[in-house]
């Protein structure tokens, strides 16, 4: 098949076996790839389904800014669809995100505003609403609100994976940030197999599962509130997982699977190993690996893997 735009590549990322990684008297672990979309994450796909969404509602219109509070994936997506499509884009985003990510935000052609870590998220929420009352003709995609966002994981992602596995998993394990894959393939599994296993994956710090709130490097997943697009109902389980293990994690998968993935997916992979020796032979486990490493070089934890 030949693409006409980048846009049509988004999704239909490889569905990898990596069972043989695990102890013995384990269920079969399968990892979606999720780098492997264009803008080298899986949150290409929430933001080009938020943008149809908006457009077809008539909430986005050629000539509007999309302005959108951001970890950065969200932000590299939207400026990546939103620039394709002929909008300006504005983000909010944390000053501890990567510089690689809000690089490739500026690339794409993007305005970044960078928000003291100490504020956190809701405070990027906040800023990006006044910057739409203050200027006016902007569409705000609000990832951790829109319906979009839930919706096109239950709609596209699950419905991938059915089709490359040729049946529904015994279980999965997913992190969340705004929740919206966790909560979309949770309600897509549940939906196919009443019995399917759902684990929510967080960082240590994060308060998804009850625990304080603090400081984590993971990036991606974990946050310092619950959003409204987070079904916790769906959640069997809070896996939350330390940095030290997710970041051991990554090096194992770039030493044995040839991958290198960045924290997210180690705390996704990290958990799966627990869900998987729970269920046991005969069934699997579904888990995936939102981004790759590179968007991370820069971070102190990257170098200090490497020298370990
Ligand atoms: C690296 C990474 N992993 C996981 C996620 C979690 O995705 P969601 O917002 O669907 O919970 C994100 C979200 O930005 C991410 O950037």
């Amino acid at each position: 098949m030949v693409y006409k735009s980048v846009i049509e590549m988004i999704g239909n990322t490889p569905l990898l076996d990596i069972s043989e990684h695990l102890e013995e008297e384990c269920a079969r672990l399968v990892v979606k790839l999720e780098m492997f979309n264009p803008g080298g994450s899986i949150k290409d796909r929430p933001a080009l389904a938020m943008i149809e969404a908006a457009e077809r509602a008539g909430n986005l219109k050629p000539g509007m800014t999309i302005v959108e509070p951001t970890a950065g994936n969200t932000g590299i997506g939207l400026a990546l669809v939103g620039n394709l499509k002929g909008y300006r884009t504005v983000f909010f985003v944390p000053d501890r995100m990567s510089r690689e990510k809000i690089l490739a935000m500026r690339l794409y052609g993007a305005e970044v505003h960078l928000v003291p870590k100490e504020l956190g998220m809701a405070q990027c929420i906040e800023l990006a609403r006044s910057y739409c009352e203050e200027h006016g003709n902007c569409f705000m995609t609000q990832q951790f609100e829109n319906p979009a966002n839930p919706n096109q994981a239950e709609s596209h992602l699950g419905p991938e994976v059915y089709e490359q596995l040729g049946r529904y998993p015994d279980g999965m394990t997913v992190g969340a940030g705004t929740g919206g894959t966790f909560t979309g393939l949770a309600r897509w599994l549940k939906k196919n197999n009443p019995n399917g296993i759902c684990w929510l994956v967080e960082p240590k710090g994060s308060i998804f599962g009850g625990g304080p709130r603090g400081s984590y490097l993971v990036e991606g997943i974990g946050n310092s509130f619950y959003p409204q697009v987070l079904d916790m109902d769906l959640a069997d389980h809070v896996a939350t997982i330390a940095d030290t293990d997710s970041f051991a994690a990554c090096k194992f998968i770039a030493h044995k699977m040839g991958l290198i993935v960045g924290g997210s997916a180690g705390a996704n992979f990290h958990a799966a190993k627990q869900l998987c020796r729970q269920l046991g032979p005969g069934k699997t486990v579904l888990t995936v690996f939102p981004d790759n490493m590179e968007r991370y070089y820069s971070k102190d934890w990257v170098a200090e893997l490497v020298e370990d």
